[in-house]
């Protein structure tokens, strides 16, 4: 499919995201995942990218307030949407509470899956979905953590709820 083939898709198309707060108006390729437009055209790394198939958990981000696998989720489909990233979460430099509690709990070990455990944990507690233990653990069995960190991190997760959960 050549370039002057009508057919063929454009090479690149405008998007506007709010990322963090920001407004962004970008010219994405229309295949640009929204994990990679974080991570390789905004140089928002927090971000990871593990499976890159939906399996990991990694690359969770907030859109329009439900947690999302990012390396799932076209650039394009995210035009006028509100995202959050690891990057987002503190506010006026100070840590969410969720950041200050997983550090109480040593909730990480390499923390490489800390960035998506961190914004489906606040997703998590916003759709109000979990009240005890065992639904935290099921509300977070899409994110793994290769370290084993899940009892630390559910831990974490009841002290942000028992304090009345605060998600910003
Ligand atoms: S990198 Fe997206 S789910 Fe693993
Ligand atoms: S802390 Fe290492 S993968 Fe979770």
């Amino acid at each position: 499919m050549s370039a002057t083939d009508p057919a063929a898709p454009p090479e690149r198309m405008p998007v506007s995201i709010t990322i963090n707060g920001n407004r962004h108006k970008l010219e994405v390729a229309p295949w640009t995942t929204l994990l990679d437009l974080l991570r390789h055209e905004l140089e928002l790394t927090g971000t990871k990218k593990g499976c890159d198939h939906g399996q990991c958990g990694a690359c969770t981000v907030i859109v329009d307030g439900r947690r999302i696998n990012s390396c799932l989720r076209l650039a394009v489909m995210a035009d006028g949407s509100e995202v959050t990233t690891v990057e987002g979460l503190a506010t006026n430099g100070e840590l969410h509470p969720m950041q200050e509690a997983f550090i109480e709990r040593d909730a990480f070990q390499c923390g490489y899956c800390t960035p998506g455990q961190l914004c489906s944990a606040v997703a998590l507690i916003d759709e109000g979905h979990a009240t005890t233990r065992d639904e935290i653990r099921e509300q977070m069995s899409g994110n793994l953590c290769r370290c084993g960190a899940y009892v630390n991190i559910a831990d974490a997760i009841e002290d942000v709820m028992a304090k009345g959960g605060q998600a910003r």
